[in-house]
């Protein structure tokens, strides 16, 4: 196979995202409907957000009903929509929400439901895009991940598990599907205005007092009074990853990247990985070094 490079068509593009009914999910459906392109809206419930679907069609879109949890019927929307010939160029798995807890809070199946919406629900929709894409080389698949995918604060391990779940993988596949000129990018987002501190929620389990005053306990209860800290606007972030993702703006001459910080506080996160990487090697260099099968004499 050739070296991979990444070449966006020049022509409108057809967007399938998901969670598009709020936040991030709205921004990033205007954006690419006021830059010319097809939208392909999806949100659970489109009943209860008449008014949003009415716009999206009116300019030309569709809105679909899409539970990113449910097992068939993201992959089979996407089967009936490439069937009657709608191309997906652009796939933006968005869908997401924060179950906020200290980790030995946690039920199983309070770790595994974050795990179905924020990795095998995506996961499902990058595998029902994929052959279209490879056939018709050409697809880019936008991941909207989070900070805490990298340097998760206290009381986000649920979420912080099930976003670098998908980042894991997706890291794989982009190197997998390049050669088919399709792109993966995965945004860490930093803190946004968006609904998500109230559409978050709390583990069930109570917290043991011995938290009491830790960061877990004062995020949790930060978002309990509805005062989910952000720092980002949604709307600057919709376009610059818009931008990114075609190529334009802030993206021009940068079409080849898969991995876009997004945000102020997005900058220090990432340096503190970077700077436990080099510590790693710095510290432990020679440990990892030293376990070679050793050469028969
Ligand atoms: N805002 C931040 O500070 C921040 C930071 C890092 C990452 N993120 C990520 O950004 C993405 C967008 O979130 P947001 O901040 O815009 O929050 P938001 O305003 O709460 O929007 C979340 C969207 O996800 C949808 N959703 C949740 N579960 C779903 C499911 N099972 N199936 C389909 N749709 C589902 C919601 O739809 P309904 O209307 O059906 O509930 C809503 O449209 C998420 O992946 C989130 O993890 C956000």
């Amino acid at each position: 196979m050739s070296t991979p490079t990444f070449k966006p068509p020049n022509r409108p593009l057809t967007w399938l995202i998901t969670g598009s009914s709020s936040g991030l999910g709205l921004a990033i459906t205007r954006q690419i409907q006021a830059d010319g392109h097809k939208v392909i809206a999806t949100s659970r419930q489109p009943s209860r957000t008449p008014e949003l679907v009415r716009e999206i069609e009116e300019h030309g879109g569709e809105w679909h009903a899409l539970d990113v949890d449910n097992t068939t019927s993201g992959p089979a929307l996407i089967h009936k929509l490439e069937a009657a010939g709608e191309n997906i160029d652009v796939l933006v798995n968005n869908a997401g929400a924060i179950l906020f807890g200290a980790m030995e809070q946690f039920t199983d199946e309070e770790l595994r439901a974050p795990m179905e919406t924020m990795y095998f629900g995506p996961s499902r929709l990058i595998r029902a895009v994929l052959p279209a894409m490879r056939e018709r080389r050409f697809g880019l698949v936008v991941n909207i991940s989070s900070g805490a995918a990298l340097d998760g604060k206290e009381s986000m391990g649920a979420y912080a598990g099930a976003k670098a779940a998908l980042d894991g993988s997706s890291r794989v596949l982009a190197k997998e599907v390049a050669p088919f000129n399709i792109r993966v990018l995965t945004v860490w987002l930093g803190t946004f205005n968006t609904n998500i501190g109230n559409a978050s929620a709390l583990a069930r389990n109570p917290l043991p007092d011995v938290y009491q005053g830790s960061m877990a306990a004062r995020m949790m209860d930060a978002i309990s009074s509805g005062n989910f800290p952000a720092n980002g606007d949604r709307l600057k972030a919709a376009k610059a990853i818009y931008e990114v993702a075609v190529g334009e703006g802030g993206g021009a001459g940068r079409e080849t990247e898969l991995f876009l910080p997004m945000g102020g506080d997005m900058i220090s996160r990432v340096e503190v990985v970077r700077d436990q990487c080099v510590r790693a090697l710095e510290v432990f260099g020679d440990v990892a070094a030293s376990v070679g099968i050793d050469a028969k004499a």
